[in-house]
């Protein structure tokens, strides 16, 4: 049955000293102690755990894939709305079901802004560039206007873009504060060049009355370098607005209503990379979690959801938290959300006081701060007054890219094993 090889490693480990955490080593014959958090009125109750044979996956370190990365990065690019998706979810149901979880979709709605080829023409050469997100769509030809600096409002004191396209650097101040600024000197468009290489993702968080385009720092440098004699050019934004049908997996075990604890990871990446890392790791870690709870007390406590449309800006986690009961929320002790987990060695654990307290206790290596932030699923659940958690390993070069093709399963192990200790302290709790 297996892998031979594999059922030797289990076998060496079986007669091996099982790795004991800090809490755990302090639980031992600890019964329930309450500890006073330094900065905080509340103390957390730790109690001990039911016990049950500790299965050291963690030294799991020998394999060198993870069944589950593998089978969502076989798909390809996991674009929301997608029927790639239909796969992926169907995969995850399945995978629920088989831990004994009742697995369900849940769909939701959200519009898409879609670029449809925006592009800058100029003396001749036309070059393919991104729309950003929330830009206005249109054509206008004026003057190309290089502005010195990122587009802040004494920059455009030094040049005047009335009528013209205005060029400014990406950085420093958010895309829609430069759009802003060249509105109000009177610009018909603006070209934002990319101040590192590749191209730029660039989302305005208010729409744009002008067409707005970015151009990686290649295409661009030579428009930004370019003499004051003014060149006529063309911008065209194409984009639309699609309506996208997303699907959050949601389980649990049957008859659980109200948890304590939600675990979560989104599944949906962006196109054109297979999101090994961003985040099929997160979602094999919140299955990992699932089959080894399921043999615990701890899993009438628990849910379970991994999360579509996050790459799209948090639309999956956003819909669990409008479609749940205030009474739901409530309940929750805490959100944990796992993403980019397979990659840099170091454990990063954001959130709550009370849940970073937890985490520290659970593994000492793993390192924890206040602010968890809005880049990802979490940040959906804090808005509505949950206490988050939020598992990452940091940025890494193939984020979003064709590369991210690769994770480390040990790196996923070691999460699953410090979230474990985290999820059983919470379900345990009065
Ligand atoms: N996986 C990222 C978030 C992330 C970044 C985790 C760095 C760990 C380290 C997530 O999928 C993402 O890309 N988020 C967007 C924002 C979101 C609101 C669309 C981002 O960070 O730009
Ligand atoms: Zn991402």
């Amino acid at each position: 049955m297996g892998d031979p090889a594999l059922k030797t490693i289990e076998q060496i480990q079986e007669n091996a000293i099982a790795p004991v955490s800090a809490l755990r080593r302090w639980l031992v014959g600890a019964g329930a102690v309450a500890i006073g958090l330094v900065g905080c009125n509340q103390p957390i109750e730790l109690r001990a755990q039911e016990q049950r044979p500790f299965t050291p996956s963690r030294h799991l370190a020998q394999r060198s894939t993870n069944a589950d990365v593998d089978a969502l990065v076989k798909l390809g690019p996991r674009v929301a709305g997608t029927p790639v998706m239909e796969q992926a979810s169907g995969y995850l149901v399945e995978e629920f079901r088989k831990a004994g979880y009742v697995a369900t979709i849940q769909p939701f709605t959200y519009t898409k802004y879609v670029d449809q080829g925006s592009t800058l023409t100029v003396s001749g050469a036309t070059l393919k560039g991104q729309a950003l997100r929330g830009a206005s769509s249109g054509t206008q030809t004026g003057r190309l206007i290089a502005v010195p600096g990122v587009g802040r409002a004494q920059d455009f004191a030094t040049v005047t873009v009335k009528g013209a396209i205005a060029v400014v650097l990406r950085g420093e101040i958010p895309f829609t504060e430069k759009v802003q600024n060249a509105a109000d000197a009177g610009a018909i468009g603006v070209v934002i060049v990319n101040n590192q290489a590749g191209n730029v993702a660039g989302v305005l968080t208010r729409e744009s009355t002008i067409p707005v385009l970015a151009l990686s720092q290649e295409q661009g440098k030579a428009l930004l370098e370019r003499s004051p004699q003014p060149t006529t050019a063309t911008l065209t934004v194409n984009a639309g607005r699609r309506t996208i049908t997303g699907r959050n997996v949601v389980a649990h075990l049957a008859g659980v209503t109200q948890p304590k604890v939600l675990l979560g990871g989104h599944y949906d990446s962006v196109a054109g990379s297979p999101g090994a890392n961003d985040n099929a790791s997160g979602t094999a870690v919140v299955l990992a979690i699932a089959r080894d709870l399921a043999r615990t007390t701890a899993a009438r406590q628990t849910w379970f959801v991994a999360f579509d449309g996050e790459e799209d800006g948090l639309h999956g986690s956003r819909a669990f938290v409008q479609s749940a009961s205030p009474a739901f929320l409530k309940g929750l002790k805490g959100m944990l959300n796992f993403d980019m987990v397979g990659v840099n060695d170091q454990l990063r654990a954001n959130g709550s006081a009370e849940l970073t307290q937890l985490v520290r206790l659970a593994d000492s290596n793993t390192t924890t701060s206040g602010n968890a932030g809005g880049s990802s699923d979490h940040a959906s659940f804090a808005a509505a007054g949950v206490p988050v958690l939020f598992f990452h390993r940091g940025l890494e070069p193939n984020y979003h890219s064709p590369n991210d093709k690769t994770i480390r399963p040990n790196l996923l192990d070691e999460t699953t094993q410090t979230a474990l200790e985290v999820v059983k302290q919470l379900a345990i709790a009065p």
